[in-house]
C-alpha cells in the first residue's frame, strides 16, 4: 500500500503564523505537526509515501523529511497548486498510486491512543475504502456521517448546516486500488474543491465503505485554528512530560517497525542531543 501526505493549504485560518510557512510545518510541541500523521502511517507499515505541499513550501518540507531514508522509508514530493481539495491528492499522486491501494492523511491531523495499529491494519487489509468516525461537540466543521442503529454508514454531508450525526470523519482515509478512477468522475463542490465527502460517499453509494468509530480511548485533534494548534500543543506537553515517551516520533516508529537498527537510532539521538527530543530518543535507546 502507498501513503500520501497531504500538506497543502493556505491556512487563512491560522494567520498571521502562516503567512510565510506551511501550517504542517508549525511546531506541536516539540516536532513539526506533520511528524503525527506521518507516523499513523509509518504505524501503519506504510513507507512509500508521497508528500504533497505548495510550491513555495516545498524545499522547506525537503529540507526537513528528505528522501526518507533515514527512516527506512521512502519519500517522494508533489505539490498541489492551489487549495482545490483533498480528493485532487489522489489525482497529483496517480503516478505514485499506480494500481495499488493507498492510505491518505491530511496534514494537521493528530490521531493518538491504545489499540490503533490494529484499526490502522485491519483498515489496510480491508477490501473498499475505510474512513474512521469520531464524536465530537461541534461536528458542523467536518465532513460528517450518518449511521444507522448496526453502525453502518447512511450519508456522508461536508459541513452539514444542520445536524445530522455527531460522527466527524477524521482525516484519514484508507483506499482500494479504484479511489484515483473514482476521484476522476468526481465535480467540484459550491466552494470550488474536489470533496474527499464525495468520495467518500460514492464508496458508500456502491456498499464498499466501512466506518470505523474510534471510541473515547482515543484522541483526534485537528489543528485549523490557534485555539486547536494551542490545545495540541498542551496535549502533547502534558502526555509526553508525565510518561517520559513520545507521542509521533518517526525515529521511534521506524526503530519499532523494524526500519532502522539500533545504531541508526543512537546516531539520530546523539545528532539532535541539545534538544529535549534528542534526549528522549537517547533514553529510548
Ligand atoms: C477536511 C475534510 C473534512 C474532514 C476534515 C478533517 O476539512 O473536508 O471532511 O472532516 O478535513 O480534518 P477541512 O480541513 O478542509 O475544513
Amino acid at each position: 500500500m502507498k501513503g500520501i501526505l497531504l500538506a497543502g493549504g493556505s491556512g487563512t485560518r491560522l494567520h498571521p503564523l502562516t503567512l510565510a510557512i506551511s501550517k504542517q510545518l508549525l511546531p506541536v510541541y516539540n516536532k513539526p505537526m506533520c511528524y503525527y500523521p506521518l507516523s499513523l502511517l509509518f504505524l501503519a507499515g506504510i513507507k512509500e509515501i508521497c508528500i504533497i505541499t505548495t510550491p513555495h513550501d516545498l524545499p522547506l518540507f525537503q529540507r526537513l523529511l528528505k528522501d526518507g531514508s533515514q527512516f527506512g522509508a521512502h519519500f517522494t514530493y508533489r505539490t498541489q497548486e492551489e487549495p482545490r481539495g483533498i480528493a485532487e491528492a489522489l489525482l497529483i499522486a496517480e503516478d505514485f498510486i499506480g494500481q495499488e491501494s493507498v492510505a491518505l492523511v491530511l496534514g494537521d491531523n493528530i490521531i493518538y491512543g491504545n489499540h490503533l495499529q490494529p484499526l490502522l491494519l485491519g483498515a489496510k487489509e480491508r477490501h473498499g475504502a475505510t474512513i474512521f468516525a469520531y464524536r465530537v461537540k461541534n461536528p458542523s466543521r467536518y465532513g460528517v456521517v450518518e449511521i444507522d442503529s448496526r453502525g453502518e454508514p447512511l450519508r456522508i454531508v461536508e459541513k452539514p448546516k444542520e445536524f445530522i450525526s455527531p460522527l466527524a470523519v477524521t482525516g484519514l482515509y484508507f483506499y482500494d486500488e479504484k479511489a484515483v478512477e473514482m476521484a476522476k468522475t468526481l465535480k467540484p463542490s459550491m466552494r470550488g474543491e474536489l470533496e474527499i465527502s464525495d468520495l467518500n460517499q460514492l464508496y458508500l453509494d456502491e456498499k464498499e465503505l466501512t466506518v470505523e468509530q474510534l471510541g473515547r480511548g482515543i484522541t483526534w485533534l485537528d489543528m485549523g485554528t490557534h485555539e486547536s494548534l494551542l490545545q495540541a500543543n498542551q496535549y502533547i506537553q502534558v502526555v509526553e512530560e508525565r510518561q517520559g515517551l513520545f507521542i509521533g516520533s518517526l525515529e521511534e516508529v521506524a526503530y519499532r517497525q523494524g526500519w532502522i537498527s539500533h545504531k541508526d537510532l543512537e546516531a539520530m539521538a546523539s545528532k539532535m542531543e541539545g534538544s529535549g527530543y534528542g534526549a528522549t530518543l537517547k533514553e529510548l535507546v
